[in-house]
Order: structure tokens, then sequence, then C-alpha cells
């Protein structure tokens, strides 16, 4: 899916631009940006819920994935909506320019502030748990706007999938949503507010998901969730099946397509409405990794390498965990390539590490690469979700800078951190400066 090429010189070329020019001129680490792939994954969302559901529908980027003002505001001008799940995503999604009438906030703990933002800037707000509801009643009564609050409610949806277990959270031991055996009683307490419109019911099931089936049967699901919310007196009309469609991060992986996963929710809805004999409610649904993942690479340069005989040999390249911590955290699998030398034979197995005070700081194990030496340039791919959003200092590093490219143009996103940025918020109370030395 990514418009990547070998160019003449036998180099990595992205969006157009020499992979290994943009190092020159941007430094490393350094996220690359394809703003065509991104795109193009809007518009097969967006055409396959046209072709596949005949009520409304709308898209919602997850920006959890990947949250910044041009990301937002490129997604926002294909006409998705944004889910965000937190104030600083709300505030970064508003700057961008992404309306609020399509901007949904999340979160299970969210904060008085946070809700208030949301309400005042006109989003709805998807109740996770009781909190949530009493805050949102109290608030309604101080008429902080003239007409009710958006609501929706995040249920669980008691169903499992085949996912790594920190990134489940369909299953009923989960922290988010209301459980399903609550749900008589928030529909009633919500009825009974007219400062809040209860307007759709929320369900996701986890993330980097390769199954239909899961999918499937959230559809049949959310259904039965919203007849009986109406059958207590609500009016709901909208239903969010969440994202969760996995991406490719290795040969190995072979997930459905995006238009497979529209098609497979689409007909359990439509075929849970027939059943009941209800007209299609609005069908929203919100990914977050299958939209960004694929169209961003993380381009490092190599230093340091060392043989361990017989075992292994590393190879250090400028990074590592601090922005891309998925390797450490989920033993999540990555590609790589040498961006300078795409066409020499692969001759070797090495692993390649990161440079943090720490064993596990490796980004890929047993990496089949040409021979690889100081100042090549590695490229791993697919980093676009949930790398720059859970980046860290750590070791002070700086975060690396983003580009984005389109039509062998490239403009930085997000500028690398300097050092003076790492230390803006840090402060020396006067009595320590005296007496250094
Ligand atoms: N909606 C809700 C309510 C979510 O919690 C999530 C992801 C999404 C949508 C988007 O899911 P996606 O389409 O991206 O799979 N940091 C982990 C992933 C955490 C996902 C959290 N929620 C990782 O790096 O794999």
């Amino acid at each position: 899916p990514l418009t990547a090429k070998v160019n003449q010189q036998d180099h990595l070329e992205i969006g157009g631009c020499d992979v290994t020019a943009l190092v020159e001129q941007f430094g490393t680490p350094l996220y690359i940006v394809d703003e065509t792939t991104l795109r193009t994954a809007c518009q097969q969302y967006r055409d396959a819920l046209k072709r596949y559901y005949p009520g409304e529908s709308l898209v919602l980027y997850a920006s959890k994935a990947w949250n910044c003002l041009a990301i937002c505001a490129i997604v926002a001008s294909e006409g998705l909506g944004i889910d965000v799940v937190s104030g600083g995503e709300l505030y970064t999604a508003l700057q961008a320019g992404v309306p609020p009438e399509k901007t949904y906030l999340h979160g299970n703990n969210k904060s008085l502030e946070e809700i208030q933002l949301a309400i005042e800037s006109g989003c709805t707000v998807v109740a996770d748990n009781w909190l949530d509801l009493h805050t949102l009643a109290q608030l309604s009564q101080q008429s902080i706007v003239d007409h009710p609050i958006p609501v929706m409610i995040r249920f669980t949806p008691g169903i499992e999938c085949h996912t790594h277990e920190y990134i489940r959270t369909g299953h009923l031991d989960s922290k988010f949503g209301f459980d399903p055996g609550q749900l008589d009683e928030v529909f009633q307490f919500i009825s009974q507010q007219p400062g809040l419109a209860c307007i759709g019911v929320h369900a996701h099931i986890g993330s980097q998901i390769f199954e239909l089936q899961p999918h499937n049967d959230l559809g049949s699901v959310i259904i039965d969730t919203l007849t009986k919310a109406n059958q207590l007196g609500l009016n709901i009309s909208e239903v969010n099946i969440g994202g969760g469609l996995g991406i490719c991060y290795t040969e190995s992986d072979d997930p459905p397509s995006i238009e497979d996963w529209v098609k497979i929710v689409t007909e359990s809805v439509i075929k849970a409405c027939e059943q009941k004999q209800y007209p299609l409610p609005k069908l929203l649904c919100e990914p977050g990794r299958s939209l960004i993942g694929s169209s961003c690479v993380t381009a490092y340069t190599v230093g340091s390498q060392k043989q361990v005989p017989g075992i292994r040999t590393y190879i250090a390249v400028d990074g590592g965990m601090s922005d891309n911590p998925r390797p450490i955290t989920y033993q999540s699998l990555y590609r790589v390539v040498l961006a300078n030398q795409m066409s020499a034979p692969i001759t070797e197995q090495v692993t390649i590490a990161g440079k943090h005070c720490e064993s596990g700081d490796i980004l890929i194990k047993d990496a089949q690469l040409p021979k690889v030496e100081s100042g090549d340039i590695l490229v791993v791919m697919a980093t676009g979700a949930y790398n720059y959003s859970m980046a860290s200092n750590y070791n002070r590093l700086s975060k690396p800078a983003a580009v984005l490219v389109n039509n062998g143009d490239a403009n930085v996103i997000i500028e690398r951190e300097s050092y003076q940025d790492l230390i803006r918020k840090d402060r020396l109370p006067e009595r320590l400066t005296v007496n250094i030395n």
C-alpha cells in the first residue's frame, strides 16, 4: 500500500522522495509519512461504507494511533471525523480544524476539564462509566450549551479475539465501558436526563485483529444493545463498532483488506436489523492503525556493531524504544530494509538494537539484510501507528522529526526536539545554582 519504489540510485523512494536525501536534509531518526497512502486508506474506508451500507455512515480516525496537527488535518480533509481520548488529543484535533460535530471524546477516566472542553466545543462525549454519566448530568444542568449534550454509551461487548492481551478490550474483564449487566440501569438513568441526548452505543473489541468473525459477532451484539436502549425509551440512531483491523508488519502477516472488513461489519449490522425489523442506524467505525500504520516508515543511521561469536551480530541504530516502544512492549515484529542499497543481496542475519541503556531495547531480532556498515540507512516499515504517539524521551533522547512526503515534496510536520526543548520545563531552584563546584 505504501507508494514506495527503488530509484535509479538503488535507494528507497517514498512519495517521490529519495529516503537518503530526506535523511541528509532532516537527519535521523526520521519518521517519513506518505500522504497518498494515508489518504488512500481514508478513501477505502469511506468508499467501502458507501458501497456496502445503504444507511448513513461516518469513519472516525482513532487518533491515539498518531495525533498531531497535520495528520488530523489530512484525515479531516478526507471527510473523516476523529476519536480523541484526552484533552490534549481533543485540543490538537480542534486546532487542526476538525469539525467538533465529528469529534468524539473517549476515555475511561476523563477529567471534569476534559468533559467541559468537549461540551463547550460541541463534541460528543462517549460515556464510559458512572462517573462520566453523573458528571455529564450535572454539567447539563448548568446550561453550558443551549442544546442537549450529545452522548454515546460505551459497553463491553464480551467478545474475545486473538491479539496481544494488552490490546484486547472486548472481553468482559476489561477496564473500558459499562458491563452489559449495567446497561438497563444506564439507559434508564440517561432517559431521565433532559439535558443529555443519548445518540448512540459504542463497542470496541481490540487492536491488530486479523479474524473477521469477532467483528461479525459485534454487529449483532451492538444492534441488540441498540434495540434494548430504544425499548427502554431512548431514541438511539447511531452505533459505533470501533476499530481494530490489523495491518501487515512482516511478510507472514496477511490481514483482511479494509474492504473485506467493512463488508463483514456492514453485512452483520444489516442482517441484525433485518431480523429485528429495525431501521438501519447511522454506522460509525473508528480505525486507527489501519489508517495510519502502513503510511509511515522510520529511517535510522547505523552506528556501532557487536559480534557475539557464534551467537549473533548486533547492529545499533540512533533511536530505539523511545521512538518505537512496540517491540519491547508487545514483542511486535517489524520489517527492515537497507534504504541506500535496496537490491544488495541478503547475506546476513543481524539483530537491530536501539541506543538505550536497556538490554531489551531491540527493534528487530534476526533481521535478514545485506552487509550493513556504519553510516548505512536502515528503514523500519509500517511505523505510523502507536510509534510517535507512544514515543518517550527515555535517556533524554530528543523526539525525532516527522516529514510528510507527497509527489516529491517533503514538509516537516513535527520538528525534531532540540536539547533546549528537553530542558524547557526543567526548573533549577535558586539554592541549587550556588555552590556548584
Ligand atoms: N477505538 C477505541 C475505543 C480504541 O480503544 C482503539 C484502540 C481504537 C478505536 C483503534 O484501534 P485500531 O484500529 O488502531 O486497532 N498501543 C497498542 C494499540 C492500543 C489500541 C488502543 N485502542 C499498539 O501499539 O498495538
